[in-house]
């Protein structure tokens, strides 16, 4: 089931591909899984195919976003046809179809409009000019997803979380602040500096210090959680690491070479973090639901690597 998880478009900083390497952290049973950075909602696709909970909770600042997901999820069929009428359109000059599409989207910010541009823009990169409005440009080697298979992966994803989700779209701080000690949160905050700074209102990063606020507060709740936050491009760290006083666990997962490095004939491999909260760090060591015996036996880290794929843990 988690070899061919459904997904709705291929969206930059996904974690599909992560997806059952994260789970393995998650808690055995929980009553809600609650994304405040919910993107396409890899982590919960999966989660829900694991059948570890049947409640989620899906927020994401973005609002055409978060639209689209709930759309796709509650209405597959109507999403899948508009996509269809939407996509025959493109006839001979898709390009200017495309930038057609972009400046109505600008005016209406309608999510069926918002899900062609993902489909068909370079890299599913979402990108923001100053001004808030969409500015990706078109991929012109190919036409965006075909409708058949936009409309088998939406049927997919809908299968798995149709009347199971809350929706919202608020600043993850709002969403912390009503979360549940029975919830389980899973934090996938953008990269800081990756995009630059003037980039995008979604993507640029957000404030650090508040994010250390904001765990510091969940803490003190007592809801276990569970971050992907910084990482390693070869020796090269992305993200700043997150301070020892919150007395996380801090796991990396090496996520495979990068294709970017290959292409230069390095051989640099990516790592990413994954946090695990106090006492989800605790609890999964009492209840060895996983192999990582030695997870919390500081300052060990506790390292994923995956080879031919399998899937190994060491210490380093
Ligand atoms: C790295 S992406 C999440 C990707 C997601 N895990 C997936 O698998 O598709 C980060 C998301 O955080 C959202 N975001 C950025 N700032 C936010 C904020 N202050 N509150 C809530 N969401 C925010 C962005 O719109 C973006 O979709």
């Amino acid at each position: 089931m988690m070899a061919n998880l459904p997904h709705f478009i291929q969206y930059q900083g996904s974690k599909r591909n992560l997806a059952k390497h994260i789970l393995q952290f998650f808690p055995k049973n929980f009553n809600r899984l609650v994304e405040p950075f919910a993107g396409t909602a890899a982590i919960s696709i999966a989660t829900s195919a694991s059948q570890t909970t049947h409640s989620f909770w899906l927020n994401d600042l973005n609002k055409p976003l978060i639209e689209l997901l709930e759309l796709s999820i509650e209405k597959p069929d109507e999403i899948a046809n508009f996509y269809l009428e939407l996509w025959n359109e493109q006839h001979t000059n898709s390009v200017a179809h495309y930038f057609e599409v972009r400046s109505k989207f600008n005016q209406n910010n309608d999510p069926k409009l918002f899900l062609y541009l993902l489909a068909r823009c370079v890299k599913g990169s979402v990108r923001y000019n100053s001004e808030g409005f969409f500015n990706q440009s078109p991929d012109k080697r190919r036409k965006g997803t075909r409708p058949q298979t936009m409309r088998k992966n939406i049927a997919g994803v809908s299968s798995l979380l149709k009347g199971k989700c809350k929706f919202t779209s608020l600043d993850y701080r709002e969403v912390l602040e009503q979360v549940q000690e029975c919830d389980f949160i899973y934090m996938d905050p953008p990269y800081q500096g990756v995009c630059g700074n003037k980039d995008s209102r979604y993507l640029s990063g957000i404030n650090f210090d508040d994010f250390v606020l904001a765990l510091e507060k969940l803490n003190r709740k007592g809801c276990p959680f569970a971050i992907s936050y910084d990482g390693k491009l070869g020796d090269k760290a992305f993200g700043k690491i997150l301070p020892k006083n919150l007395n996380l666990e801090r796991i990396e997962i090496e996520v495979g070479r990068s294709s970017q490095s290959t292409l230069l004939g390095k051989e640099e491999t990516t790592i990413e973090s994954l946090y695990l909260s106090p006492n989800l760090s605790n609890s999964l060591m009492n209840t060895k639901i996983c192999d990582f015996s030695y997870i919390g036996k500081k300052p060990q880290q506790l390292t994923l690597l995956e080879k031919h794929g399998e899937f190994t843990a060491s210490t380093r």
